[in-house]
Parts: structure tokens; sequence; C-alpha cells
């Protein structure tokens, strides 16, 4: 990695500059020294090989996600055009078309709505719990972080089943397919949705009636969306539901283990899991990043940013910037909770934060009730354009009492 701030490309020969792929596998799996680099150059940084600029610290990455007039979406919020227009679903507009999705889609994901779904997921967790109780060793990926996420798919979303067991290749292919066009991950992420996409077109008329994808298919119709925009549509309750949670509770299972003070905090306190899941997921951010592209000229604090570029805000980094988070390092379940931006912020904050939350709080809080202490042993992480988290990670479970 090489930094300079002579010879930009650009007309911002004072901005730091980074020959840092965000695709490299070393940066995939582990990029936080690499960001802590970031943060220390500057509020703005010049990514080389992929000719953008990136926010890395937590101020600049909330002024660029509030500012959606100045930083759009709808240019794709990928590193590259062609996904954008291929997957126009709520993430890749701006309003007015934004507004009108959300509506629509939004209704099943309602904090009142999502409520309802606590006594079918608690079911699920005390069954899956129980059973991993008395394994002497689990896949705390495929094992359990997995079960909840998938269950909602399965069981609410209402599509037709022989599409489920790819659901998860999927999803990872639509994160990977954002990435630079050259990158080879993007190429087959983009190749592997095109079998996604034909699986789509099969579903009208075979949608378990009251499903969230059903109810999405009338609300849409009423409001006179075409068929090919609804089916698109359905797709923001599966992609991005799957991994992003999945990742979460993996990183939790391996934070708890590795901090028992603040398991036996939450054990004692459970009002504490609101509060247990946000530093969960600020240290985890599943999403490490997206972009927004500047629709004009704009000065972001003293750095002018020239319209018509790539800015990659960077999730993780700024979740672990330590102008925000004293000692960001550190696991901390008592942090105040709405200062992370793992779940992004402003309008295209995260449609389904209130579902992977009571994911998270209930399957917590059931583990809580009978787990004394988490293990865990050998991991390796996934690798993924813009995923970050477990493939693997060895765990077991110590029984209470
Ligand atoms: C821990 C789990 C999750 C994490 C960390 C997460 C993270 C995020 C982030 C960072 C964004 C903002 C994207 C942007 O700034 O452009 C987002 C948007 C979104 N998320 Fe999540 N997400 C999670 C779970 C879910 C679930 C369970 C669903 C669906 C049931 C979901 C559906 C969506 C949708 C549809 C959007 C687009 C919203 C918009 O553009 O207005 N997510 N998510």
């Amino acid at each position: 990695m090489t930094e300079s701030l002579a010879d930009s490309p650009t007309t911002h020969s004072d901005i730091p500059k980074f020959d840092v792929d965000l695709h490299s596998p070393e940066m995939l799996r582990d990029p936080y020294p690499t960001y802590r680099q970031f943060r220390e150059a500057g509020p703005v940084i010049w990514l080389e090989p992929h000719q953008m600029f990136a926010v890395p610290r937590h101020a600049e990455a909330v002024e660029v996600l509030t500012r959606w007039k100045s930083f759009s979406s709808g240019q794709g919020v990928g590193m590259n055009d062609f996904v954008a227009q291929a997957a126009r679903t709520t993430l890749q507009t701006d309003p007015p078309d934004h507004d009108t999705y959300r509506a629509i889609e939004g209704k099943p994901l309602l904090p009142n709505a999502v409520k309802a779904l606590e006594p079918e997921l608690r079911e699920l967790a005390v069954r899956t719990v129980d059973d991993l109780l008395s394994r002497a060793r689990f896949d705390g990926v495929s094992d359990l972080a997995q079960v909840l996420p998938l269950g909602i798919v399965a069981n609410r979303v209402g599509l037709p089943p022989e599409g489920r067991e790819r659901m998860l290749d999927w999803a990872a292919a639509g994160f990977d397919s954002f990435g630079m066009i050259g990158n080879e991950r993007t190429q087959s992420g983009l190749q592997t949705m095109r079998e996604a996409s034909e699986y789509m077109q099969s579903v009208p008329g075979r949608l378990t009636p009251g499903g969230w994808a059903d109810q999405l298919m009338q609300a849409g119709e009423r409001a006179g969306l075409d068929l090919q925009t609804r089916l698109t549509l359905i797709s923001d309750y599966i992609y991005p539901s799957l991994d992003t949670t999945i990742h979460a509770i993996s990183a939790g299972l391996a934070l708890f283990a590795a901090n028992p003070d603040q398991w036996d905090l939450l054990r004692t306190e459970r009002a504490l899991l609101p509060r247990a899941v946000s530093e969960v997921v600020r240290l985890a951010s599943p999403i490490l990043w997206f972009t927004r592209t500047v629709t004009h000229d704009y000065s972001l604090g003293d750095v002018a940013l020239p319209g018509r570029t790539r800015v990659v805000v960077l999730y993780g980094s700024a979740n672990r910037d330590e102008r925000k988070f004293p000692d960001p390092e550190r696991f901390d379940i008592t942090r105040p909770p709405n200062d992370q931006i793992g779940f992004g912020r402003g309008k295209h904050s995260c449609m389904g934060m209130s579902v992977a939350r009571l994911e998270m709080e209930v399957l917590f809080d059931v583990m809580a009730d009978s787990v004394e202490r988490i293990e865990t042993g050998t991991w390796r992480r996934s690798v993924n354009n813009v995923l970050y988290g477990y493939e693997h990670l060895d765990v077991t479970f110590r029984p209470s009492g």
C-alpha cells in the first residue's frame, strides 16, 4: 500500500491517495488496520485502483448519507453502472420513486407489524438453542446464525419453495455484483444474478396469499407499478436480509465469547438487549461500503468534490472512528445505541432494521436464559466484495446451572 500527497490524478492534489484495492482478499478478510490509516490520513481520501473518493470517518459518512440531493443513489450504490440498471430496487433509486417503493414495501417491516413476529421467532430460537446445547460443538454460522433469517424468508415472504435453497448464493452474488466491473467476483455475481431473475419471472401467480411478496405485488399494482418493477422490488425482502443479519449474529457469538464480562452483564440486565444489538452491529458492520454519486460540485469540509464522481462510504471504518467512539475496538454493550451507522443513515437507512433487531434480540435473549458461556474455536472469513463476516465459526455452548 502506498500513500502519497503528490501527483493526484484529480485536481485535488492535497487529498491523501491510497493504492488500496478494496476487493483484494486481504482487505476483505481484515480491512480494519488499513481503515485506521485511511482515517488518520484525512476526512476524504482518493482510492487509486477505484478512481473514487472515500469517506473513512464518521462525520463525513453521516453527511454524505443524509444529503441525498447532493449524493445520489439513483446512479447505483456499487462501483459499476451495470448493476444499477439491472436492479432498480429501493436501494438504487432517489425520490420520488424511492419514496413510492419504500411506502409500498415497508408495511410488513413497520415496528408494530414486526413485533407480531416475536412468538414464532422465539419458538424457533428456543428449539435451535436447546438442540445446540446438547452438541459438543457446532458451526455458529450454518447451525445457528442462518436459522432465524432463513426462517423469515421461508415463512413470511411467501415465495415458491424451489428457489429457497439458492437464496443464500443469490444474496451473496447480489452483493458481489456491486464491485468494479473488471473484478472476477463482480462478473460471477452478475452471472448468478441472471439465474435469480429467471426464478423471479416464475413467481407471479405462485405466491403465498397474504405473504410479504403477495402484499407487495398487490400494493404495487394499486400504485400503478408495472410487473417487472414489482418483481424487482420483492428482492428487497430477500437479498439484503440474509447475509447481513447472519454475519451480525455470528459476529455477536464471537464478541460475547471473547468478552464474557459483557455476556454476564447481558444475562443479568436484559434491558441492555437493544444496546447490545447496536454494539454488535457497530463492530460487525456486515456492509462494508456502498457508494453515492455527487450530483453537483460539493464542499465536504474543506474538500471540493466535483460533480459526477463516486464517493465510497466506508460504514465499517466510520463505526470504529476514534473521533466518535472512545476506545472504538472495545466491545461495550452500554454504549449509546444510535451513534453507529451499521444500518445506514438518512433516506436509505435500513428498511428491515426492526426485523433484524428483533431476530437478534430474541436469539440473544433465549441464549441468555440457558447458556452460561459461549466458546469459539477455529473460524474462516467469507470473501465478498461488500459483505464482511464469518463463513464458518466453531462454537460450543456451556449450559447454565
Ligand atoms: C443486521 C442486519 C442488517 C444490516 C447490518 C443492514 C444494513 C443496511 C444498510 C447499511 C443499509 C443502507 C444502504 C445505503 O446506505 O444505501 C440498508 C438498507 C436496506 N436494508 Fe438492511 N440491513 C440489515 C438487515 C435487513 C433486513 C432483515 C432487511 C429486510 C427484511 C433489509 C432490507 C433493506 C432494504 C430494503 C434497504 C434499502 C433501503 C433504502 O434504500 O431505502 N435489511 N441495510
